[in-house]
């Protein structure tokens, strides 16, 4: 597929056929997703992938706790309705053939060896940076949504099932120094055609100084 296909293909995709996804498709997405640029090239990215039904319906009876205890919502409809949206927003994978959990080194940064003459702590450099990990995990993410796409299936980005992070990482068996940091639900799409969301414009983004 042309790469600009590949990219207006790919729109989040929830739903999906009971299509399993090859050992050999799982490897070439995470290769794609390797190949995402990252903070002094540290790659400090562990992706776990799940295909085993129960693990999926553990995390998501674990997601579903979770929000349950974090959101009481008493006897408000309204605070229920948009308790019900987020939980299913947030446990959808579980129907999904695969589910790559990604994990992520903390960031450690070449100035880090300055703290003791400067006086800048690591927190300090990492927000200066504007938290350079997050953004390495945004670079490696996308990557992985498009092979996927790249090879038919379609993917979502999630980050509603953190809620549930230490539960995650303990069924998981994600151990410091790798911490949790996202997942992303792969499948071949339920529907072939699905709508895409409307984009802004170029002009609406775009500001060119000459
Ligand atoms: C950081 C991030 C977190 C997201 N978390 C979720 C999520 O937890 N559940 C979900 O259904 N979609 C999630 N999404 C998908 C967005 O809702 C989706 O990208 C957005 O609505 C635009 O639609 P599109 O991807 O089809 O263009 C997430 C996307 C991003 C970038």
């Amino acid at each position: 597929m042309e790469f600009s296909e590949v990219v207006s293909r790919r729109a989040s995709i929830r739903k999906f056929k009971d299509v399993p996804v090859s050992k050999d498709h799982i490897r070439r997405m995470v290769e794609i997703a390797g190949m995402a640029p990252s903070i002094n090239n540290s790659q400090p990215w562990h992706f776990t992938a799940v295909t085993n039904k129960t693990v999926l319906k553990q995390i998501s009876a674990a997601v579903s706790q979770k929000i349950k205890n974090v959101f009481p919502v008493g006897e408000s409809e309204k605070a229920a309705a948009l308790r019900n949206k987020i939980e299913k927003f947030s446990t959808f994978f579980e129907n999904a053939p695969l589910l790559f959990a990604l994990s992520t080194l903390e960031y450690t940064a070449e100035a880090d060896g300055l703290d003791t003459q400067s006086g800048i702590s690591h927190e300090n450099i990492n927000q200066m940076r504007n938290y350079p990990n997050i953004q390495t995990i945004g670079a490696t993410i996308e990557n992985l949504l498009l092979a996927a796409v790249d090879l038919g299936y379609g993917a979502c980005w999630l980050s509603g099932p953190m809620v549930a992070k230490t539960e995650i990482e303990s069924i998981l068996r994600i151990e410091l120094p790798m911490e949790l940091s996202a997942f992303v639900a792969v499948g071949v799409p339920f529907e072939e055609t699905h709508s895409r969301k409307e984009k802004k414009s170029v002009d609406k983004i775009l500001s060119i100084i000459d």
